[in-house]
């Protein structure tokens, strides 16, 4: 049988068997519906699993359990933070549109979600980057204006793996009464996420990048009076977001953020010596290699790199052909591998952007994976360098 070797992690990960055992019985004899937990004992039982989830995921973020607010995912806590926050301030607060402040590179649940307030007459500055990937907390606080009820800056970019300095621009934020947002997607459980350190009012996370389940996630919303719901519906969740509980994803969230805390010194470690191991062999085997962004500050599973010379599509493939697997662009924009966004936006051309591949690693990533990473693809660069 082929090998696999899969360093795809910021895509999605594999859910934990652990996680999918403690999820199973939810499925079947456990189904009841949580908002009966009144008057069946069978609705106690879920509710019991969901509040259980709700003090794991809390305990991971540092937060009280009642600000984690159940949604299914990261895209949905991106959509409502930026359009619950910026409609009610602007409406109830400002009485006229309201002002967002955003970074390019950030996922296009976020980029997305401000060109619609834009759409709707709200402003929007998005800030930009340079090389290194990283914001600059002055280039926020020269965005500030008087009207600017949100600023919402990415923890860890996704493709990139560059954290950025969420604490520092938090303060910016508040110095100038906005709220701060950060999408923690690719750092919850990979890196310390501290709700109160990071100084945050609103969190966005999602179980599938942390071996939980897909189509489960969290907004973290420090004051539920700060936004308008995004689903309207019964009285789920406080009123703040309708729809039946997913009982099953939430109890496989608590479970992959339970695991997680545990994991996440251990694993920082074990990822940040496996990625540099594999960008050490890799650089030695092939010339003209560069890192995308800065290398220090960055995610342990992350690992963008350019090969001059070489088109990430080919490669990719021929990769894939020898059992690995890895990414262009980011996953949720396969149609972007004409150039990502996120590359142009630190300054690749759009050469550089089609000559680079991300290689994202996680709780299966093994040693012998990097190994043979590490011999495979250099002579797949050497031969395709030979054919252009
Ligand atoms: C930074 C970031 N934000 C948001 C999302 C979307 O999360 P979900 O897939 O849970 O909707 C992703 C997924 O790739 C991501 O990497």
């Amino acid at each position: 049988m082929q090998r696999i070797v899969y360093l795809d992690n910021a895509a999605t990960t594999p859910v934990d068997p652990a996680v999918f055992e403690e999820m199973k019985p939810f499925f079947s004899e456990r189904f009841a519906n949580p908002m009966t937990y009144m008057h069946s004992s069978a609705g106690d039982v879920a509710q019991t699993a969901v509040e259980e989830a709700r003090g794991r995921v809390a305990s991971l973020i540092g937060s009280k359990p009642e600000q984690v607010v159940f949604t299914s995912g990261g895209t949905e806590s991106d959509n409502w933070v930026l359009k619950g926050t910026v409609e009610k301030a602007s409406r109830e607060r400002l009485h006229k549109p309201g002002h967002l402040v955003t970074v390019e590179f950030e996922h296009h649940a976020i980029l997305h979600s401000a060109l619609a307030l834009q759409r709707q007459g709200y402003e929007v500055t998005f800030v930009k980057v340079g090389h290194s990937g990283i914001v600059d907390p002055d280039d926020v606080r020269r965005a500030m204006r008087p009207t600017t009820v949100l600023v919402s800056i990415m923890h860890a970019n996704n493709e990139i793996g560059t954290i950025q300095p969420i604490a520092d621009i938090a303060r910016v934020a508040h110095d100038h009464g906005a709220l701060m947002h950060t999408d923690a997607v690719q750092t919850t459980a990979h890196i310390p996420v501290d709700v109160d350190a990071l100084g945050v009012d609103f969190l966005s996370l999602s179980a599938h990048k942390f071996n939980g389940p897909k189509g489960a996630g969290v907004l973290f919303v420090r004051d539920h009076a700060a936004l308008y719901p995004f689903i309207d519906g019964g009285g789920q969740e406080w009123g703040l977001r309708g729809s039946t509980h997913n009982v099953p994803g939430i109890v496989g969230l608590g479970k992959a953020a339970q695991l997680g805390k545990e994991r996440l010194p251990g694993e920082l470690e074990r990822l940040t010596t496996l990625r540099n191991m594999l960008f050490d062999k890799l650089s030695a085997r092939i010339d003209r290699i560069v890192v995308n962004g800065d290398m220090k500050q960055r995610v342990p599973q992350n690992l963008n790199i350019r090969i001059e010379g070489i088109d990430n599509e080919p490669l990719l493939l021929a990769m894939n052909e020898a059992g690995i697997i890895a990414a262009g662009g980011s996953a949720c924009n396969a149609q972007e591998t004409l150039a990502s966004h996120v590359l142009t936006s630190i300054g690749c051309d759009l050469k550089e952007a089609k000559s680079s591949i991300r290689l994202s690693f996680g709780y299966a990533t093994t040693e012998k994976d990097v190994d043979y990473a590490a011999d495979v693809i250099p002579n797949l660069v050497k031969f395709l360098r030979s054919m252009a």
